[in-house]
């Protein structure tokens, strides 16, 4: 059997690497509005999967001689049909373009070079294209048991079943993941679907009640009230997540590592946004009790991406450590060992997305050509927050 050569290999996991980038950007952009709770999560923590696969195939391009994967050839094989993609009119039409449409041939992809490698020169690729396909093959396995939960209704399943069918369709039409076939005019979607990104509003689901203030903060001596107040408000992490999940969207044609640092931190508030909910039910309750308030996402987004994250970084993030670290202590004294560690694993991570605020910022300040200085565009956010937030504590931090 005659193996494809090594030039063919570079360039397919060019490709791959860059449908893996763009399409979790995509989750990400649409993260807010989709609905169901467990799905956000299952979402987050995906679009964070595909970035480390990318990662860990750019690793592999390096070792092929390949510095600068993200050829201008590569771009245009890849994001137009993207752009396409997110003109899904329902959050289960999404989810079933890129779970049943790219991330399907993504897998196909993976296990079709598997096959077709050679044992011992391509071992490193074996190694991470495994892991790839048997990832992305469980990502499918959880979205076809959602769109069964979901979509339910028969005209739902027809909307699945026909954007599905364009989705691979669309992605035939680009040459394949793999850019390896000639590429040919893109389809265009049905009459009606043009992008609904970015999105305004946070969806919750009918499980919740939706408020848009945030809690007081009980007196710290009611320490029942208090460590709930604490682990409720960390369930509202969802909406860092969300904003994080639009900057990943909306901000087009940065260096790939700024994509790769944001799809963590995505991650990582879904992750605390889930320690809130498991320490919840540790307390006795459940997190439907406690309406959800999803103003935060609502007014972040009037600023543009690099003021959002500015915001969340420079602001918020770096302003609440002070509390953060009390409350820390607080818990040590109360022998609250579960809480005090949540608490410790969250100030760590907080601290990176902190550090990756000061990394990014004056980039993203850069890229959209920004006339003010750092300085100016921190008090322009420390006021925003100030004015805008609905968490009483975000104001009281940001006050300093
Ligand atoms: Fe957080
Ligand atoms: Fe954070």
């Amino acid at each position: 059997m005659n193996l494809p050569d090594s030039k063919q290999r570079i360039a397919q996991l060019k490709h791959l690497q860059a449908w893996e980038t763009h399409s979790a950007r995509l989750l990400g952009g649409w993260l807010p509005a989709i609905r169901l709770w467990e799905a956000k999560h299952e979402v987050g923590l995906h679009l964070w999967q595909d970035l480390e696969t990318s990662r860990e195939i750019r690793t592999r391009l390096w070792e092929l001689r390949v510095n600068r994967p993200d050829t201008a050839a590569v771009t245009a094989g890849v994001l137009p049909a993207i752009q396409i993609l997110a003109s899904a009119q329902y959050d289960f039409e999404l989810i079933a373009g890129i779970y049943l449409g790219v991330k399907q041939a993504l897998a196909q992809a993976y296990r079709d070079y598997l096959a077709k490698t050679h044992t011992t020169w391509d071992a490193p690729s074996i190694d991470i294209l495994t892991r790839a396909a048997s990832q992305k093959e469980s990502q499918i396995e959880w979205a076809e048991a959602y769109l069964q939960q979901v979509a339910y209704k028969e005209t739902d399943q027809h909307l699945v079943q026909r954007w599905t069918t364009f989705t691979r369709e669309l992605i035939d039409a680009t040459g394949s993941v793999t850019g390896e076939n000639p590429s040919i005019a893109l389809p265009t979607p049905p009459p009606g679907y043009s992008s609904r990104l970015p999105f305004g509003e946070a969806r919750r689901d009918s499980r919740f009640k939706v408020q848009l203030q945030g809690f007081e903060r009980p007196p710290v001596e009611d320490t029942d009230a208090h460590t709930l107040w604490q682990f409720v408000s960390y369930t509202m992490e969802m909406q860092a997540a969300e904003t994080l999940g639009s900057v990943l969207w909306e901000v087009d044609g940065m260096d790939w590592e700024f994509y790769y640092d944001i799809a963590r931190h995505c991650h990582d508030e879904c992750r605390h946004c889930k320690m809130g909910e498991e320490r919840v039910r540790e307390l006795g309750h459940e997190i439907h009790e406690f309406p959800q308030f999803v103003g935060n996402y609502a007014w972040r987004q009037i600023y543009d991406p690099m003021r959002r994250y500015a915001m969340l970084t420079y602001i918020i993030e770096q302003d609440s450590f002070a509390l953060k670290h009390e409350t820390y202590k607080n818990y040590v004294q109360l022998n609250d060992h579960a809480s005090a560690e949540a608490i410790l694993y969250d100030i760590i991570d907080e601290t990176m997305h902190v550090r990756w605020g000061t990394k990014w910022v004056g980039k993203l300040m850069e890229h959209q050509k920004e006339t003010l200085s750092l300085d100016d565009i921190i008090s322009e956010c420390r006021q925003a927050v100030l004015d805008n937030s609905l968490a009483p504590a975000q104001r009281s931090s940001a006050k300093k």
